[in-house]
């Protein structure tokens, strides 16, 4: 079994977006009766907000991000973009966003996981209060939360020597 260190960027690449995609699938199936809108935490250019759109053609989404990055037709629209540091916005988005999330992704990886695990577990730590019963909190890295459920990465159907993409599912309740 190929290791992940051991992958071209370009692989590496592989194994995450097609990690993403079957993982973003599963959790919208695992929602699918419970209320409430989407969040995307680092909406970055816009791919996976594209796909939590085609999933949710009827919820709201909403995004967090420190700058808008993405093309216009991968993201929502201004009134649902919520700009600046994710450790301030998330405190402060409760109210606006009038409902408790049934799905959170978080995107907030970058190539040091060593200095992403503080801010995810920051993330992990604002979404477990606010995550509507049922609802699922997801992302790229260990969101260490306590009160809510781990669950087991559903199987990633991945080409021929691409390494598994470690992703990460919580549920409240
Ligand atoms: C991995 S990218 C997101 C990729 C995106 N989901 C996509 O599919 O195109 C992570 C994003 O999180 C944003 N970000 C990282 N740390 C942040 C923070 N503390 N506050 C706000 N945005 C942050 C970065 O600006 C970046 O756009």
């Amino acid at each position: 079994m190929a290791q992940a260190a051991e992958q071209s960027r370009l692989e590496r690449m592989i194994a995450r977006l097609a990690t993403q995609r079957a993982v973003l699938d599963a959790a919208a199936s695992l929602v699918a009766s419970i209320d409430g809108p989407v969040l995307e935490i680092g909406l970055g250019k816009g791919r996976t907000y594209s796909h939590l759109r085609r999933l949710f053609p009827d919820r709201e989404i909403w995004a967090f991000d420190f700058e808008v990055h993405a093309p216009a037709h991968s993201r929502p629209p201004v009134s649902r973009i919520l700009l600046g540091d994710f450790r301030e916005s998330l405190l402060t988005c409760w109210a606006e966003i009038g409902a408790p999330p049934a799905l959170v992704h978080a995107d907030i990886g970058t190539e040091s996981c060593k200095a992403d695990a503080v801010l995810a577990r920051f993330v992990g730590g604002a979404i477990a209060q606010r995550l509507a019963p049922g609802g699922i909190l997801l992302g790229d890295r260990d969101m260490d939360c306590a009160g809510l459920t781990r669950l087991e990465t559903p199987a990633v159907a991945l080409p021929d020597r691409i390494a598994a993409w470690p992703y990460f599912l919580y549920r409240s309740g």
